[in-house]
This record gives structure tokens, C-alpha cells and sequence, in this order.
């Protein structure tokens, strides 16, 4: 494994040392109206933060990269004025005590984790700062052992699943968004409190479109002056394959049956766990 990545509470991360990590969360200050757009990695974090950057009035800041435990972005959330929209890949015992004390709304996005594997898969093989994988297979186990950035899958769902009925949480599937996406949109919008018409929608569902993300990505940029702000700095990174079932051109037979079984023994309590049988 590279040396850019560091444990912290078994988890792997890849920027900050454990210290500033622990430092950051610790000291970060949520602000009541701030919604955080949470996902484990390549769950479609980007998309939905296209979404909401598209509402029209929200009066929102979509803040720049992930990272709340990155201790210079701290100090840059402490700049925006308008309410914050913060993405994060944190699972739920790690998020900032402060965010779960002024019960901030927080939008939970979850993707099948077969796809969400072969996703990572390809964002581990063509991210310079991240360790090199020789294979899929290679991949897979690392991803089965949750030692990968942001640990396991089946960890980070749990810890967010058991909180399904705090009211001010959305749960938010990546599929339901593909099948009906002006369906998960309102959802969103009135979770939110913005009304929005209908011809909104389908402009804000048109916007967000994998085609037309994909083919504005090389256009943007990040311009903190901007209220739109990239999360990531190589968007090629981001923006590959869109599509619900890629997994079946990954996974040998003999991988799903090892998955799957996996998949059934860390989710035989989850109510979440139905989403995902294929
Ligand atoms: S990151 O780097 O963890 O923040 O990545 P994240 O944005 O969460 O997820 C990247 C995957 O989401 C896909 N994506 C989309 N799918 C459908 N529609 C739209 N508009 C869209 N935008 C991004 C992206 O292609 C990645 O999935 P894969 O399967 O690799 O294509």
C-alpha cells in the first residue's frame, strides 16, 4: 500500500495523518441550516451534489472537496456565507459530534455495492495517489476486507442504517435516482423545503444527466470565488461508466457467490439490505 494512506480507527484514509484527522472532526462547527451529502466512496456523491447545485433559489454553496477532516478546508467552510452544502465520505460514529448535536440535515446516498466495488475499482487504477491494483480480483479482496479508503461498505451502511428514523436524515438510493430521477429529485427538493415546479425538475433531472455532467466536466473549474465548486480535481476520475449492473461484466461467478455470501451474513439485520438482491 502507498504511504499516502494512514489508519484511523481501523480505517483507511488518504490525506491527513491520524492527529489532524482526529484534530479536525473534533473542532469542526456545523451550522443548523448546513446539509451534509454523505455516501461511502463512488456511490454517486458528485451527481447528487449536481442536483442540489441545480435547485433553482436554494441559495446554497456547494462546498469544495470532501474532506471535513482536512484542517485547511475547515477554515474554508468558515467563509461561505450562504447555507452550506457539505459532501463527506465519513460513516456516522465519526461524523463531527457538533453536526449530530444541532441535528443538521444529512442526505445519505447509497449504491448497489457490487457497482460501488467496480467503480472503486477503476478510481483505484487510475489515481496516481492511490496504491496500484494488478487486478480486479486483487481489488475485490481488499474491497471485501473493507481495506480500502473509507473501509468497509457493509460498516458504513450500517452505521448510517441504524439511524433510518432520524427524521432529519434522507436515504437516497442510486438506482431508484437512474430508474425515476425526477421521483428522488422531489424527494430531495421537499426533504430540503424548496418548491419546485415540475418543469424545474425536469430541468435540474436534464442537468444532472450522466451525458451532459460527463460533457461539462472538462469545461469547469474550481473556482472558490465561484459557488460552484468541484469536488474532485480530475473529473475523467469521476465520471466513467454511469450505469446500475456494470458489476456483471466484473464479478466471476464464483466472486458473487463469495460476495453475496458475505453480503448475506453482515446484512441479515438490515432493512436495506432488500435494494440490493439481484
Ligand atoms: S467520489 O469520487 O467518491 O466522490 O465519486 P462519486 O461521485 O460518489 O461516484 C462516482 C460514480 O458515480 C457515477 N456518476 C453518475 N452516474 C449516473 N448519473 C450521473 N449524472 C453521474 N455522475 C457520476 C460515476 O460515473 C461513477 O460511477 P462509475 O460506475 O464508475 O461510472
Amino acid at each position: 500500500q502507498s504511504s499516502s494512506l494512514h489508519k484511523f480507527k481501523e480505517i483507511l484514509f488518504s490525506t491527513m495523518s491520524s492527529e489532524e484527522l482526529l484534530n479536525s472532526l473534533d473542532s469542526f462547527s456545523a451550522r443548523e441550516d448546513d446539509v451534509f451529502l454523505v455516501s461511502y466512496p463512488k456511490s454517486g456523491t458528485h451527481w447528487f451534489a449536481k442536483v442540489i447545485e441545480n435547485i433553482p433559489n436554494a441559495d446554497i454553496t456547494l462546498t469544495s472537496p470532501i474532506e471535513l477532516g482536512d484542517i485547511s478546508k475547515l477554515e474554508e467552510l468558515k467563509t461561505y456565507c450562504k447555507r452550506r452544502i457539505i459532501p463527506t465520505h465519513l460513516n456516522y460514529n465519526m461524523l463531527p459530534m457538533d453536526i449530530k448535536q444541532k441535528q443538521c440535515k444529512i442526505i445519505y446516498i447509497i449504491r448497489n455495492p457490487k457497482d460501488t466495488a467496480v467503480s472503486l475499482f477503476h478510481y483505484y487504477r487510475d489515481n496516481p495517489n492511490l496504491p496500484g491494483v494488478e487486478t480486479w480480483a486483487a481489488f475485490l479482496e481488499l474491497f471485501l476486507r473493507g481495506n480500502v479508503v473509507y473501509g468497509s461498505w457493509f460498516d458504513h451502511v450500517l452505521s448510517w442504517e441504524s439511524h433510518k428514523n432520524d427524521k432529519n436524515i434522507l436515504f437516497i438510493f442510486y438506482e431508484e435516482m437512474k430508474k425515476d430521477s425526477s421521483k428522488s429529485i422531489k424527494k430531495i427538493t421537499s426533504f430540503l423545503d424548496i418548491n419546485v415546479s415540475d418543469n424545474e425538475i425536469n430541468q435540474i433531472a436534464w442537468k444532472s444527466s450522466f451525458r451532459e455532467m460527463k460533457n461539462n466536466a472538462a469545461k469547469e473549474n474550481c473556482d472558490p470565488n465561484k459557488t460552484i465548486c468541484v469536488l474532485t480535481s480530475n473529473k475523467n476520475l469521476v465520471f466513467r461508466k454511469g450505469a446500475v449492473g456494470d458489476w456483471i461484466n466484473y464479478f466471476t461467478s464464483e466472486q458473487k457467490r463469495v460476495f453475496d455470501e458475505l453480503f448475506t451474513e453482515k446484512m441479515k439485520h438490515s432493512e436495506l439490505a432488500r435494494h440490493f438482491e439481484d
